[in-house]
């Protein structure tokens, strides 16, 4: 069966730098005049059926959900390192995509440092958002409602988005979807492929989070494995930054474009985790194991670009990237292996895995789960790059799918206080583990861990 979706984006992606005198990055997406929409009044009678809720994120459905074509949604993501907005219609169209990068904060800082990625975001919010309106050719009145990233990710920086979120649905009266990020990972997938019903596979891959998930139905999820330490997307850039990439495209990117002139099997890095018989990852230890190679090639690490390596440096260097990137991937791959198995016996219907988040952006790593899927029956899903690294679309649209569900917030007061109070979760899992998916090996901390997304939606259901 040929599959492999490298879906193409639906719409063509103009990029351009602008503003502040740094690298921002902005992708508007161009499309043809929106035509307005007779929602509007469809949502705020809906919203006023709901103001009376408690202060969950969800309500209940009273009155018939409005067509899909008349819902248009601002989503907004500020949940790490980049600020992203987008509009997009409920029938997929996609009006305008806007991310601002903060690519240069992280080259120069190492990493995330939240108070200045909080400081980046609070910088370029308004702009942001103001471009994805204006390349859609609309104002706030024409949105249905507002859907914004409400966790996983960095308190300081989720509060930024959800500020803008609030303050936006106050003035125009605007119900507000808060959204799991990671959820919106996934859920891209089916703004994509069409065909994409529930029950699904997901495999999800960023700089936080290795996810493999059983998608049941909007929802309702059940996480088969998780990462014991890191995410694969921070040992892509752990790795790229000891062999002195140019991380300001990125540390995946930079690594990959590395690893194309190496050998990968010049280095035989132990693969992670072999004797667990789950679907769970580690990370931690293969990024100890390329810093030790690292170290006895007597490449210095830290402020050692890679541009002023002679070529044996380069040539060792370029081995190293690739070997790692074959481990990291092969280690994907086995657990991707088990879950497809797993998951075929809980829900036998299943017949898509979608690959989605960050590090599935990168050609090798597509190429090679592709196999995976193929080999299993089923067909792989994979938004196109500009939709699997984060984005407004993903928020928007999974604010789509939950707000025709009626799932959604009342708007908040046109004259809420800046330092009113509304809830984050910073650490909020997307569903609840399979029994045999718990690993002997797991050492999450669990403190200030919110209830999964899942169990808050049932819990609702059931009241
Ligand atoms: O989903 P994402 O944009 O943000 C988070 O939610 O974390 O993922 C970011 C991660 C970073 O670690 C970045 O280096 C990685 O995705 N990434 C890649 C590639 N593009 C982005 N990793 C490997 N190869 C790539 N081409
Ligand atoms: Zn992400």
């Amino acid at each position: 069966m040929s599959s492999y979706l490298f879906a193409s984006s639906p719409c063509s992606v103009s990029r351009f730098s602008l503003l502040l005198g740094s690298s921002l990055l902005f992708f508007g997406i161009k499309s043809s005049a929106p035509r307005l929409t007779r929602l509007r009044h469809t949502s705020k009678s809906w919203a006023h059926l709901c103001t009376r809720s408690s202060s969950k994120f969800f309500s209940a459905l009273s009155s018939p959900p409005p067509a899909h074509d008349d819902v248009i949604m601002l989503g907004i993501e500020t949940s790490c390192d980049d600020t992203a907005a987008a509009v997009v219609r409920g029938n997929g169209d996609i009006l305008s995509q806007v991310v601002s990068s903060q690519a240069d904060l992280l080259s120069r800082y190492g990493g995330v440092a939240p108070k200045m990625a909080e400081e980046a975001h609070s910088l370029v919010i308004d702009q942001v958002v103001q471009r994805a309106l204006d390349d859609a050719k609309l104002t706030g009145n024409d949105l249905s409602a507002v859907a914004v990233t409400i966790g996983p990710g960095l308190s300081l920086c989720l509060r930024v988005g959800v500020q803008k979120a609030r303050r936006l649905a106050g003035v125009f009266s605007l119900p507000i979807v808060g959204v799991h990020h990671m959820e919106a990972h996934a859920l891209v997938a089916r703004l994509i492929e069409r065909n994409l019903q529930f029950p699904f596979l997901a495999l999800l891959i960023s700089g936080g989070h290795n996810l493999l998930i059983l998608a049941h139905k909007l929802g309702h999820y059940l996480q088969l494995g998780t990462t014991i330490d890191d995410a694969i997307g921070e040992a892509y850039d752990k790795t790229a930054r000891w062999l002195g990439l140019d991380m300001r495209k990125g540390g995946g990117p930079a690594l990959e474009e590395l690893a194309l002139e190496g050998d990968a099997n010049s280095i035989n890095f132990s693969i992670p985790m072999r004797q667990h018989k789950d679907c769970n990852f580690s990370y931690a230890g293969l990024k100890t194991q390329v810093r030790l190679a690292i170290e006895s090639r007597k490449i210095s690490m830290e402020n050692n670009p890679i541009s002023l390596a002679n070529l044996d440096d380069r040539r060792s260097q370029a081995d190293i990237a690739a070997s790692f990137q074959r481990v990291a991937v092969l280690h994907l791959e086995e657990r991707c292996q088990r879950a497809i198995e797993w998951a075929l016996k809980i829900e036998p219907s299943i017949k898509y895995l979608v690959l989605s988040g960050g590090v599935a952006s990168n050609k090798y790593v597509r190429a090679r789960l592709s196999h995976v899927v193929e080999n299993n029956g089923l067909e792989l899903v994979c938004p196109p790059p500009s939709l699997c690294t984060d984005n407004g679309v993903m928020v928007a649209w999974t604010g789509i799918e939950h707000f025709l569900l009626g799932r959604f917030d009342p708007p908040p007061p046109a004259d809420e206080p800046e330092d009113a109070m509304f809830e984050l979760r910073p650490r909020w899992p997307l569903g609840e583990e399979y029994s045999q998916g718990k690993s002997e090996a797991r050492s999450l901390k669990r403190s200030r861990v919110f209830p999964s997304l899942t169990s808050m939606i049932q819990g609702s259901v059931q009241n």
